[in-house]
C-alpha cells in the first residue's frame, strides 16, 4: 500500500524524489500480478505505469481514491481514458520527454539504409571483402526526405535532416500552411501523394486513429519511387506490413526500417519475416539512457505538483 504507487520500472533517482513527499510503494513488476496491483491500489493517490498495466474498469474500482495516473512514455493506448475522465483523474504524459531519441532513431535508420554498408561484419572479419557489393551507397546531403505528421517528432527530425542537407517536404493536414512551423525548419509543405512521389525516405510521425491506420497500405507505397526507404517510428497499424512485405521483396521500394508493429511481439508468420533491406526493432525508438531519465524525473515531478493540487 502507498499514496503514490508505481507499477512498472522508474528511475531510481524519480522515485527518490517520490518517496521524499509521499509514501511510495515502488515494484516494477506490479503490472505482471493485476490481483497484487489491485490491492496495492486499495489507498492510492496516485499511480505510475509504461505500457505494461492496463488501465481498465477492474483496475480503476480497486482504486477508490485514484486522483493522478502517470504514464512513463506518451501513447495512452493501455488507459481507459474515458473511463479516466468520467472518475476526474488526470492523466499526465511525459510528452516530448523521448521526441529527441526517436527523431535521432529516424536519421541513423534513413542513413543506414540509403548506406548499406554496415551488415557485412561478419563477412569482413573473416577475410571477405565484399566492396563490389556495397560501393553503391547513398549520401543523404541533397536526397529528399519526407515527413507525414509535423508535430513535435517530426519538426525535430526536420532539424537533423537540415544538418545533413537534405531537402525537407512536410505533410500535416492539421497544421496550417501559414505556421511558422514550416519556414522555421525549412519545409515545403505539400499534399501526401506529392510528397511520396517525390522523396528518397519517408518517415511516419502520426498517431494511430481512423484517419492513420493503414496511411500507408499497397496504393501509396506504389507511389514512392523504387530506391526510396520507409521508416516508421510512430505507431504499427499506419503501414500495412504485407503491402510493405510485397513491395520489398519485389524490388518495388529500397529499403524500409520499422520500430513498431501491427502486433508486439510480431507473431509467427508475419509477412516480414525474411524481407530483404528491411530493419527491424523492437519498439525501442524512443528509449534511451537519457530519454529514460528524462521521462522519469519529467513524471515525478509532474505527479507531485498534481498531487499537491488536488
Ligand atoms: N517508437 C517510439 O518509441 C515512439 C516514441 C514516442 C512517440 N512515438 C509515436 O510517434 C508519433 C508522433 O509523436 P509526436 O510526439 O510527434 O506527436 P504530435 O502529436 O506532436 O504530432 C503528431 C502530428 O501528426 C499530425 N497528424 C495527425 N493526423 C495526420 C494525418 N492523417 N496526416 C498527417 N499528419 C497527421 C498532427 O497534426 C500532429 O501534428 C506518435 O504516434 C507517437 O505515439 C513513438
Amino acid at each position: 500500500m502507498g499514496q503514490i504507487v508505481i507499477a512498472e520500472f522508474m528511475e531510481e533517482a524519480a522515485v527518490e524524489s517520490l518517496r521524499a513527499a509521499h509514501h511510495t510503494l515502488y515494484q516494477p513488476r506490479l503490472f505482471e500480478d493485476p490481483p497484487a496491483l489491485h490491492a496495492a491500489l486499495a489507498g492510492a493517490r496516485a499511480l505510475i505505469v509504461r505500457n505494461q498495466t492496463r488501465v481498465d474498469a477492474a483496475l480503476l474500482a480497486a482504486a477508490p481514491d485514484l486522483k493522478v495516473l502517470g504514464r512513463l512514455g506518451v501513447g495512452l493506448y493501455n488507459i481507459d481514458l474515458p473511463a479516466c475522465q468520467a472518475r476526474r483523474i488526470d492523466v499526465i504524459p511525459a510528452s516530448g520527454a523521448n521526441a529527441d531519441s526517436v527523431a535521432e532513431y529516424v536519421i541513423l535508420a534513413i542513413g543506414t539504409l540509403l548506406r548499406g554498408a554496415f551488415g557485412a561484419t561478419a563477412e569482413v572479419a573473416a577475410g571477405g571483402w565484399p566492396r563490389d557489393r556495397l560501393i553503391g551507397g547513398r549520401e543523404m546531403a541533397g536526397k529528399t526526405i519526407g515527413i507525414v505528421g509535423f508535430g513535435d517528432i517530426g519538426r525535430r527530425v526536420a532539424r537533423l535532416a537540415e544538418a545533413f542537407r537534405m531537402r525537407i517536404l512536410g505533410h500535416d493536414p492539421l497544421i496550417a500552411a501559414t505556421h511558422t512551423d514550416w519556414t522555421e525548419t525549412r519545409t515545403e509543405m505539400v499534399g501526401l501523394e506529392e510528397l511520396l512521389a517525390r522523396a528518397d525516405a519517408v518517415t511516419l510521425h502520426v498517431p494511430l486513429g481512423p484517419e492513420t491506420r493503414g496511411l500507408l497500405s499497397a496504393p501509396q507505397l506504389a507511389l514512392m519511387k523504387p530506391d526510396a526507404v520507409l521508416v516508421n517510428a510512430a505507431r504499427g497499424g499506419v503501414v500495412d506490413e504485407a503491402a510493405l512485405a510485397a513491395a520489398l521483396r519485389a524490388g518495388r521500394l529500397g529499403g524500409a526500417a520499422l520500430d513498431v508493429f501491427e502486433t508486439e511481439p510480431v507473431p509467427a508468420g508475419s509477412p516480414l519475416a525474411g524481407v530483404p533491406n528491411l530493419l527491424l526493432t523492437p519498439h525501442v525508438a524512443g528509449a534511451t539512457v537519457e530519454s529514460n531519465a528524462r521521462v522519469s524525473s519529467l513524471i515525478a515531478a509532474r505527479v507531485l505538483v498534481a498531487l499537491a493540487m488536488c
